[in-house]
């Protein structure tokens, strides 16, 4: 009989299942984040030696840079467990109470976007992080009353695509604060390879690099441009070459630099229709179809990075090189 659950798996739900499947689970195996990584490495460390929990950690920066699996690591290198949640799914403060409850001595709460945390849950961490206690009110009216709460030691890990959204009560309770940036090239390439041999694939250093050179800085994506890649291999029943990478991304529409249609699409209305720039953030999203927050958090920061667009104080502008880029002849602005 066909199992409810696996019918139902949706395609995105598989495609996290194998991204799980990717991570490391080692400081170790975890590549790039070298600063991010030794710092880490030393708290662990004294945390183990004192046998105490670590202090809190803020992991921030763009998205598919493995904050999640930076938090796991850190969890498996104390040798406690983990309990991973995220901002806008601890709607109010039972569901906080409901997830403390569970931590035993030195465990880990991971919450994703923190900074999406409804208000009255976020204060009702701030004695959680400092003093290990919170203060719930139990009953209603005339019954109601207050209830000291005390926690076990844990550490929270946050993690967040913008450290500025943060309000500075939160931001400051978190003893740890690392900010995880770009991979370069020989670093994905690492990735690509080590996932490679994960699936079994043959894949030749070149081959590796072609996809590294294409993916943005991000893991998340080497390894989803991986996948779509083995497919293309897998159909045609052919080598896994830096030729085949370069059809399958073509077919992907996905550029030499790594920028999707939605990249070119932005650049080239901002071009188009505004001579470049400057244009405001909201403006963007409203002609290109997408949520402002979308473009700030992951397409914007890339496009930065690169050195296609720039901020100015009036908006956004697109650089020579993103005219370059599309081969639109650049006009001074
Ligand atoms: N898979 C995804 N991110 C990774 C990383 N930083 N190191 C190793 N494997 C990964």
């Amino acid at each position: 009989m066909a199992d409810d659950r696996l019918v139902s798996k949706d395609a995105d739900s598989q495609d996290d299942a194998i991204e799980r499947s990717l991570r490391p689970h080692r400081l170790n195996d975890y590549i790039g984040q070298t600063a991010v990584k030794s710092q880490l490495a030393v708290y662990i460390q004294a945390a183990l030696k004192r046998e105490e929990a670590m202090d809190h950690v803020l992991l921030y920066g763009p998205p598919g840079l493995g904050k999640t699996t930076l938090a796991l690591v850190i969890a498996n290198e104390l040798g406690v467990h983990i309990r991973t949640t995220s901002g806008p799914a601890i709607e109010k403060p039972g569901d906080l109470v409901a997830l403390l409850n569970e931590l035993q001595p030195g465990d880990v709460l991971f919450i994703d976007e923190v900074h999406r945390l409804p208000k009255i849950v976020e204060e009702m961490l701030y004695s959680a992080m400092e003093d290990f206690y919170i203060d719930i009110v139990v009953g209603e009216g005339p019954t109601a009353h207050p209830v000291h709460f005390p926690l076990p030691p844990f550490t929270l890990i946050g993690a967040t695509t913008r450290a500025g959204m943060l309000s500075a009560p939160l931001r400051d309770r978190f003893g740890i604060t690392e900010h995880m940036a770009y991979y370069n090239e020989a670093e994905l390439q690492q990735i690509v390879l080590r996932s490679a041999g994960i699936f079994n694939m043959t894949v030749p250093e070149s081959a590796a690099l072609e996809v590294a050179r294409r993916s943005r800085g991000t893991p998340r994506i080497a390894n989803r441009l991986l996948r779509r890649i083995r497919d293309f291999a897998d159909v045609a029943d052919t080598e896994l070459t830096v030729r085949l990478v370069d059809h399958a991304l073509d077919q992907l529409q996905v550029d030499d630099r790594g920028l999707d249609a939605i990249d070119r699409k932005l650049l080239m209305m901002m071009i188009r229709d505004y001579d470049g720039g400057p244009v405001g953030l909201n403006t963007i999203a409203a002609n290109i179809g997408e949520e402002t927050a979308t473009i700030e958090e992951m397409y914007e920061p890339y496009l930065l990075q690169i050195g296609y667009l720039k901020r100015t104080p009036r908006g956004r502008m697109v650089t020579r090189a993103g005219y370059q880029h599309l081969n639109v002849p650049f006009t001074e602005q």
